[in-house]
C-alpha cells in the first residue's frame, strides 16, 4: 500500500480535489463507479502528481496506507450511503471515511454513529469554493473525532487555501459540526447574494443606471470595506454582455433563482433551534417567490396590483449610491451576526464546542463568502470569544451606527419606489428589535393569557401569573411558590 489518501467519486469536485492532493505531494488512489473516469483523470493530469488507478473498491482500499483515508465526493444523499456501503466490507478498524459533499448534518450524525459502532471514523466536511476552489485551494470545515483529525488534518490543511500563513481549514467539532458550519456558510451566502441583488435593483430602478455602470459601482465598492468574492463577481456578471443579443447578460437570464437546499436547511434548523436568522430566511423566500412563475405571470397579466409612482428627489438621488453601500454593509453585518448566532446555538445544542473566531478565520479565503470583512469578525472574537452578538463588538457597533441614517433612507426609498428590499428592511427591523428597551411581545403575552391562560411573567416580581379575565379580572400567581 502506498497511497496517502483516496478519492471516491470523480465528477468535477472530486477530480479537482484529487488533483489538488496530488499537486501537494500526496499519493492519491482513485475510484469511480464508472471506471473510465479514473483512466481519463490519470491520462490528462497524471503528470501533476502521483495517482493510483484502482480497478475496484477492494483494490482501491488495498492501495491505501493505514489508517486509510478515503474522501467520498459523490452527490449528497443516497449516493453517499451507496459509496460507504461499497467500501465498508474492505475497511478496517481505525480507517477514516470523509464525506466532502453538501450533506445534511443530521445525515452526517447518523453516518458517524453507524461507522463509529464499526470502529471506523466518519468525517463530515464542508468544502467550499466551487470547482476552482477544490483545485486551487478551498476552505475546508471538517467535523468528526479529534483522533481522526490528527491523521487527516495535516493533509487537508496542506490543500486548503492559505491566508496570511494560516490555512483555511481547522477542526470544527464532533460528528455533524463540520457540515452544520458549511450549511450556515451557505445560508450566509444566500443572505449575502440577496442583499447584493437588492442593492443592484435599488440603484437600477432608483437611478436608472445601466448594468455596465453598475458593474463599475460594484468594482469600486470592492476596493473598500465590502471587498469580497461576491462583490467582485457581481461586477464581473453585471459587465458581461450577451454575445447573441448584445444586451447585458443580466437582462437575458430568466429571473427565477434556483436552490439546491442548503439555505432551506439553514432556515429549517434555525426554526428548530429558535434562532432568528431573518436575513437567510428572507433570502430563501425571495428565491421561492422569484420561482413562483405562474403566479407572477398571472399577477402581471391581470395588471391589478399597482405600484407607487414615486421617484427619488434630486437630493436623494445625489447620495443614493453611497447610501445603498452603507445599507448593504449594515445589512450584511446583521446577516453575519445572525449566522454566527446560529453556529453558537447549534454548538450549544449538540455540544460541539465550536470556536466562532476559528470559523471566521477559515472563511477568510477559499470559500464563496470570503471577504475582507471576515478579518474584522475574527478580530471581534479574538477580543471576546463569548461575544453575545457581533453587533455588540465595538467595531461592528460603530460601523452599523455610522450606517444607520443611510440604511433608514434606503429602506424608505425602497418602499417609495416599490422596489422589494426584504433583506435590507428585515435586517433593519432586526437591528431595531435588538436595541429596543421594550418590545410589543408584552402585549402578545397578554393576549395569550387572555385566550389560552398561557400566563406571563412580571417585570417587578418573581413568579408566573394569570389574570382571571372572565371572572373578576384579578391576577393570580400560578407557579409552585403560589400560596
Ligand atoms: C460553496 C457553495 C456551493 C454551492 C451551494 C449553493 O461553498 O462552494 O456554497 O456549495 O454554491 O451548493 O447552491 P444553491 O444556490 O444551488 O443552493
Amino acid at each position: 500500500a502506498r497511497a496517502d489518501i483516496g478519492v471516491v467519486g470523480l465528477a468535477v469536485m472530486g477530480r479537482n480535489l484529487a488533483r489538488n492532493l496530488a499537486r501537494h505531494g500526496h499519493v492519491v488512489a482513485l475510484h469511480n463507479r464508472t471506471r473510465a473516469r479514473v483512466g481519463e483523470l490519470v491520462e490528462r493530469y497524471g503528470d501533476e502528481g502521483e495517482f493510483v488507478a484502482a480497478e475496484d473498491a477492494a483494490s482501491f482500499v488495498a492501495a491505501l496506507k493505514r489508517p486509510r483515508r478515503v474522501v467520498v465526493m459523490v452527490k449528497a444523499g443516497t449516493g453517499t450511503d451507496a459509496a460507504i456501503e461499497e467500501l465498508l466490507p474492505h475497511l478496517e478498524e481505525g480507517d477514516i471515511v470523509v464525506d466532502g459533499g453538501n450533506a445534511h448534518f443530521e445525515d452526517t450524525r447518523r453516518r458517524e454513529r453507524d461507522l463509529r459502532e464499526r470502529g471506523l471514523h466518519f468525517v463530515g466536511t464542508g468544502v467550499s469554493g466551487g470547482e476552482e476552489g477544490a483545485l486551487l485551494g478551498p476552505s475546508i470545515m471538517p467535523g468528526g473525532s479529534r483522533e481522526s483529525y490528527d491523521a487527516l488534518g495535516p493533509i487537508l490543511e496542506s490543500i486548503a487555501v492559505d491566508v496570511d500563513g494560516t490555512p483555511c481549514c481547522t477542526y470544527v467539532g464532533p460528528d455533524g459540526a463540520g457540515h452544520f458550519v458549511k450549511m450556515v456558510h451557505n445560508g450566509i451566502e444566500y443572505a449575502d447574494m440577496q442583499l447584493i441583488g437588492e442593492a443592484y435593483d435599488l440603484l437600477r430602478q432608483g437611478l436608472g443606471m445601466e448594468p455596465s455602470d453598475l458593474a463599475k459601482v460594484f468594482a469600486e465598492w470592492n476596493e473598500g470595506d465590502l471587498e469580497s468574492f461576491l462583490i467582485e463577481t457581481t461586477a464581473t456578471v453585471l459587465a458581461k454582455v450577451d454575445a447573441a443579443t448584445g444586451s447585458p447578460l443580466v437582462d437575458v437570464v430568466v429571473d427565477q433563482a434556483e436552490q439546491k437546499g442548503t439555505g432551506r436547511w439553514t432556515v429549517q434548523t434555525a426554526l428548530e433551534l429558535g434562532v432568528p436568522v431573518t436575513g437567510i430566511a428572507e433570502a430563501v423566500f425571495a428565491r421561492s417567490l422569484s420561482g413562483a412563475a405562474d403566479q407572477r405571470r398571472a399577477v402581471r397579466d391581470a395588471g391589478s396590483l399597482p405600484g407607487p409612482s414615486g421617484s427619488l428627489s434630486p437630493q436623494e438621488a445625489e447620495g443614493f449610491v453611497d447610501d445603498v453601500r452603507s445599507a448593504l454593509y449594515a445589512s450584511k453585518v446583521v446577516a453575519y451576526a445572525q449566522g454566527f448566532d446560529m453556529i453558537a446555538a447549534g454548538s450549544e445544542h449538540y455540544g460541539w464546542g465550536i470556536d466562532k473566531g476559528a470559523m471566521a478565520t477559515i472563511w477568510r479565503g477559499g470559500c464563496i463568502i470570503r471577504a475582507r470583512f471576515l478579518d474584522r469578525i475574527r478580530e471581534a472574537y479574538d477580543r471576546d470569544p463569548h461575544l453575545a452578538s457581533l453587533l455588540l463588538d465595538d467595531y461592528f457597533a460603530g460601523a452599523v451606527a455610522d450606517a444607520q441614517d443611510a440604511w433608514r433612507r434606503v429602506v424608505v426609498a425602497a418602499v417609495r419606489l416599490g422596489v422589494p428590499a426584504p433583506g435590507f428592511s428585515s435586517a433593519l427591523a432586526y437591528y431595531d428589535a435588538l436595541r429596543r428597551d421594550r418590545l410589543p411581545a408584552a402585549l402578545l403575552q397578554g393576549l395569550r393569557d387572555f385566550f389560552g391562560a398561557h400566563t406571563y411573567a412580571r417585570v417587578d416580581r418573581e413568579g408566573i401569573y394569570h389574570v382571571l379575565w372572565s371572572e373578576d379580572g384579578s391576577e393570580v400567581r400560578q407557579d409552585a411558590e403560589a400560596g
